[in-house]
């Protein structure tokens, strides 16, 4: 039995700016609604033809992952990606990574658990290497979101909250048991699977010839709709229950978290945690101001600006947690 350890942290977000004044122009909104409901200020979208795909991201923030982990590439064992919007239907964006970063015929598994993407990764390589099946694994959430939504007037609910980027981790075999990922603790319930989702092109109600066979100027169906109420209640409830599971399974409290890094779902999601936990400023990780909301991208790049700022050291208890889409929600409890 080993423990896995997070080895190496990257991040990568495409250079185009989108500030809420840049969306104010095309729909129907402004900075200050999008502040006060979501406290994001600006985020970054793919120009079409600058070169970025989920996966080409995913591949610059697994580099530098990689690089800041000392592990060589032959080395990596196995590739897990976390996306709701991959480059192609299929095959999964998980393949594409071990090609384009010339890996060993490793294996290579996509996750499709969109918000909680990154930490159902997370769980998935700490098993793996828990076992010892493997040593070295490349974890990636990467997401271009800003192809896929509604950019009008109708999509606006939806549309100023997402933002594209990537981060990664290289997750390794940690042979000290007090070290490493304590636990993780993945939920879901499939109830409220319509509550955020993108129906098209699915086999389930639409496929794509549905969708040219109708040719219908008003089909919403290939736009993700989202009931922001009920997320947001659901969301505050489940992050504060996975929190207190993933410290009473370890015996902690909420004094012993150094940093807690809450995927990136909306500020006053955030907030209203760190206020029931009665956590300080230091203790909570937030970067939605300017990456708006990167779902299966937000945690992994959030970690690697923590880490990369020196908020997070050696020692540390650090905890992950996630909700969304299914929905689903989980944790992930770190001594760093
Ligand atoms: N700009 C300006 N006005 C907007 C707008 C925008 N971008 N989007 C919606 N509005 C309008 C609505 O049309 C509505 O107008 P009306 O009162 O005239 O009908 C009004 O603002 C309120 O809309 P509502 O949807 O009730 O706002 P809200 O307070 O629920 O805030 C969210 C919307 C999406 C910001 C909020 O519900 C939320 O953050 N939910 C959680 C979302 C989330 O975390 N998703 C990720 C999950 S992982």
């Amino acid at each position: 039995m080993y423990h896995a350890k997070i080895s190496g942290l990257g991040y990568y977000v495409p250079e185009n700016v989108v500030t809420n004044d840049d969306l104010s122009k095309i729909m129907d909104t402004n900075d200050a609604w999008i502040q006060e409901r979501t406290g994001i200020k600006e985020r970054r979208h793919v120009v079409r033809g600058d070169g970025n795909t989920t996966t080409s991201m995913g591949v610059k923030a697994a580099e530098i992952a990689i690089e800041r982990s000392g592990v060589a590439r032959e080395d990596i064992d196995f590739i897990i990606f976390a996306t709701l919007s991959p480059d192609y239907y299929f095959p999964g964006p998980g393949v594409l990574v071990q090609r384009d970063l010339g890996l060993r015929t490793v294996g290579a598994l996509d996750v499709r658990n969109q918000c909680s993407g990154f930490v159902y990764a997370v769980s998935i390589a700490d098993q793996y290497i828990k076992t010892g099946m493997y040593k070295n694994i490349l974890v990636i959430g990467s997401e271009l979101h800003s192809y896929g939504l509604d950019m009008t007037d109708r999509g606006r609910g939806v549309s100023v909250i997402f933002g594209d980027g990537a981060g990664a981790a290289v997750i390794s075999r940690e042979e000290d048991l007090t070290q490493g990922i304590l636990s993780t603790h993945l939920h879901s319930e499939g109830q409220h699977a319509e509550e955020l989702v993108l129906i098209a092109p699915g086999m389930g109600k639409r496929w794509v010839s549905d969708i040219l066979k109708d040719n219908d100027p008003n089909d919403e169906s290939y736009f993700p709709y989202m009931n922001g109420q009920f997320v947001f209640k659901n969301a505050v409830v489940r992050f504060s229950e996975v929190i207190n599971e993933g410290l009473q399974a370890n015996n902690l409290s909420v004094s012993d978290i150094s940093m807690l890094i809450p995927h990136q779902a909306n500020l006053r999601i955030s907030q209203f945690i760190q206020a029931k936990f009665k956590l300080s400023d230091e203790q909570v990780y937030n970067n939605i101001q300017k990456f708006g909301n990167t779902t299966a991208a937000s945690i992994p790049i959030a970690l690697t600006e923590a880490w990369e700022q020196g908020k997070i050291k050696k020692g540390d208890l650090v905890v992950l947690a996630a909700f969304g889409s299914g929905f689903t929600w989980g944790s992930v409890i770190i001594r760093w």
